[in-house]
């Protein structure tokens, strides 16, 4: 069979995957009283409000602290699942809801915010209804019909990038939402060629530094291989079938030569049995952490190694190495926890469990199959969301930042974060900056300063949530001074839902 009518079964396959609802019953979700009844004891949880319909569009100046340097000027990104409760309905786990697109407009000694539901189907039919129709990842509704394809469930609510003149809104499971840079419009979803309409592009694509950007999408038992040029055109897709389950595919690395993808022991799909409305997840026992790493010019040749088993979501980066190894830094936890327990404690108002995660490195031998595990120096923290410098997607790079979270005891009132950490993997040495016990702590992306030449030149750029203020602040560091706390916020007049994954883009 030819490379388009694979392509062609995969995505007809994924249409009669998962199922909508015909007329269920709205007290299949969480409750949303209780959530509410939750959050009046603890100011940390207003952000898992989360925003309706009216609320889901929001534009307005930040008042300013500090200096922002006139040399800093783009477009910041995130998003995250926004859209919480409809009628009565709470979904059960944070991974559920409707997507919305933050964009943060850095220039002229101004930050002007922009926030916008993506108007994807799944939003529009909802609308219309006044309720959920549609099974999500951790919460399923009663009464059920085939559904229209993947992108009829499509949230579009995992990360933003602005490639090639517009922002993807993506999702694991379906088509990028494309929006306008200038008014975070939805355009609609992308099709990147007639016959790959609907076929996975995940959430995690890496762009290298020549602007090339790269993607996978688990397509039933097939996985696409997309590589887009740096004008936003397809260069071409590829296609690998595999001899195991794909299970959990949620984030890639690329190296100058290969593709690398860890496949946790996790099944993340909708023919998972669900516990009452609530799906669960495991890991499956026996299971090893694997991690494909394939040729980019041939997806087909390939080499899979087998680690401990472990709960990976993402990676920091990967680079060759000249004597044949590939060298992936990822973060991971001894179990799922956090996908089963921790995201639907948040959505309860539950005191959750942790991530528990940390840095690892991987050193993957091409030549003879070996496997090097290098645990890295937490500094005694939970970990997630690292980023590395973008100038160096693909080659080695030395220091790696995350959302941290190392208080213990009362101070630790929620599952997520509360500071920002910087890990010299080089030399295992780790600074950290600590927003406090009022703050939760999301990504932070690093931004080049302008005629910089090392990792540290650099700013680091992300959000928090201030319960004191009530309000969703956006922070820049000194990646240099990272102990010294902000330089300069922008502190927003609400509070936006919290959200996952983010990209700057220079103006
Ligand atoms: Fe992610």
């Amino acid at each position: 069979m030819n490379p388009r009518r694979h392509l062609l079964k995969a995505a007809l396959a994924a249409a009669t995957a998962p199922a909508l609802l015909l007329g269920g019953k709205a007290t299949a979700a969480a409750r949303p009283a209780d959530f509410a009844a939750a959050a009046a004891r603890e100011p940390l949880l207003t952000p898992l409000f989360g925003v309706n319909d009216a609320t889901g569009d929001r534009d307005a100046e930040a008042r300013l602290i500090g200096r922002w340097p006139a040399a800093l000027r783009g477009r910041f990104y995130r998003n995250g699942p926004a859209l919480l409760e409809r009628a009565g309905q709470r979904y059960h786990h944070w991974f559920d809801g409707d997507g919305m697109v933050q964009q943060f407009r850095i220039e002229g000694g101004r930050v002007v915010h922009r926030g916008r539901l993506v108007r994807t189907a799944k939003l529009a039919r909802e609308r219309e209804a006044g309720r959920f129709l549609v099974d999500a990842l951790g919460t399923t509704f009663p009464g059920q019909a085939p559904a229209a394809g993947r992108d009829s469930f499509n949230t579009a609510n995992t990360s933003a990038l602005e490639h090639a003149g517009r922002v993807l809104a993506m999702w694991e499971g379906g088509s990028a939402y494309a929006m306008s840079p200038d008014d975070l419009s939805t355009q609609g979803p992308v099709s990147w060629r007639a016959d790959l309409a609907q076929v996975p592009f995940s959430a995690h694509p890496k762009v290298d530094p020549q602007g090339h950007l790269w993607n996978i999408g688990a397509a039933g038992e097939q996985l696409v291989v997309w590589h887009v040029d740096p004008a936003g055109r397809l260069a071409r897709v590829q296609l690998t079938g595999s001899p195991f389950p794909f299970g959990m595919v949620h984030d890639m690395a690329v190296t100058a030569r290969h593709l690398v993808v860890p496949l946790p022991p996790v099944k993340l799909d909708f023919a998972t049995p669900a516990e009452g409305s609530r799906r669960r997840f495991a890991m499956s026992p026996g299971e090893p952490l694997r991690v494909l790493v394939m040729d980019k010019d041939d997806v087909t040749r390939q080499r899979v190694f087998e680690l401990p088993p472990r709960m990976v979501f993402h990676v920091s980066n990967a680079h060759d190495t000249a004597d044949g190894e590939v060298v992936l830094g990822f973060v991971a936890a001894p179990d799922a926890a956090f996908l089963d327990e921790g995201a639907v404690a948040l959505m309860a108002g539950r005191p959750g469990v942790g991530l528990g995660s940390e840095p690892v490195v991987a050193r993957l031998n091409m030549v003879d199959g070996g496997v090097r595990l290098q645990p890295l120096a937490g500094g005694g923290a939970g970990v997630e969301f690292p980023r590395v410098h973008p100038h160096r997607v693909g080659e080695a790079a030395r220091h790696v930042v995350f959302a941290a979270a190392w208080a213990h005891g009362p101070r630790r009132r929620h599952a997520l974060f509360h500071g920002v950490q910087l890990l010299d993997t080089a030399s295992g040495r780790v600074r950290r900056f600590d927003y406090g016990a009022d703050a939760i702590a999301e990504e932070h992306v690093f931004v080049p300063k302008p005629g910089g030449r090392g990792e540290l030149d650099a700013w680091l750029l992300g959000t928090t949530f201030d319960a004191k203020r009530q309000a969703t602040v956006l922070n820049l560091l000194d990646a240099a001074r990272i102990e010294d706390g902000p330089v300069a916020q922008a502190v927003l007049p609400y509070a936006l839902p919290l959200g996952f994954h983010g990209n700057f883009t220079a103006a």
